[in-house]
């Protein structure tokens, strides 16, 4: 649950740190500003439902913030690390107390597993989960294969294996709920990727109207 309302000041470093984001994701391939809104939508959702307290500010500044490590990154593998760092640097020219400063960081360093740190806070807890929830269904899986190089067997193989993991890897049961449908979306793609990976032809033998041209 949510333990204050935004006060005025918030509303606006919140408003400039919108535009800031925006700008930055605008043409940003799988972690478009959709995503980083999608993301705020469900911190949002999950945050307001959850019996800890959270504090709004925090959870929207972390959850806006989250992928800023994304941006003209050649891989994600240090981006939460690497986002923390470009955030401290952007937050340090529009909030005084350098405690919250240091809460809306946590929040983008730890909302990746690729960190190796476990989030801890529950705004820190929710913006990995409300992450997590982005990668299911349709468009998740659709993002999770932009990008990625390597053969298509081993890119779905790989995305099978993640996200069939992401839904039980979830801090909190309200995640769970938010995020049912968008689970049993990912489940029948898994199900569908699955039965035509098997059915695609893998020896010329076996191709009907090849075996048809060796007889004649
Ligand atoms: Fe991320
Ligand atoms: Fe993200």
């Amino acid at each position: 649950m949510f333990k204050k309302k935004l006060t005025n000041k918030e509303k606006k470093v919140i408003e400039k740190i919108i535009r800031f984001i925006e700008k930055k994701h605008h043409k940003a391939e799988g972690h478009d500003y959709s995503h980083v809104l999608e993301v705020c939508k469900h911190s949002i959702e999950i945050g307001r439902k959850i019996k800890e307290e959270i504090d709004p500010f925090v959870l929207i500044c972390g959850a806006l913030m989250h992928d800023i490590g994304r941006i003209n990154a050649t891989t994600g593998e240090f981006h939460g690390i690497d986002g923390g760092s470009r955030a401290e640097e952007f937050l340090e020219s529009l909030i005084e107390d350098p405690k919250t400063i240091r809460k809306i960081t946590k929040i983008v360093v730890k909302h990746t597993p690729t960190s190796m740190i476990k989030p801890s806070s529950p705004e820190e807890k929710v913006v990995f989960d409300a992450d997590a929830l982005e990668r299911l269904g349709f468009m998740g899986m659709i993002r999770g294969i932009m990008g990625k190089k390597g053969t298509m067997e081993d890119i779905i193989d790989d995305r099978i294996n993640k996200r069939l993991k992401d839904y039980d890897k979830l801090f909190y049961k309200e995640s769970k709920v938010q995020g049912k449908k968008l689970h049993q979306e990912t489940l029948k793609i898994v199900q569908n990727l699955k039965t035509h990976l098997k059915l695609r032809t893998k020896d010329i033998r076996k191709i009907e109207s090849y075996k048809m041209i060796l007889e004649n």
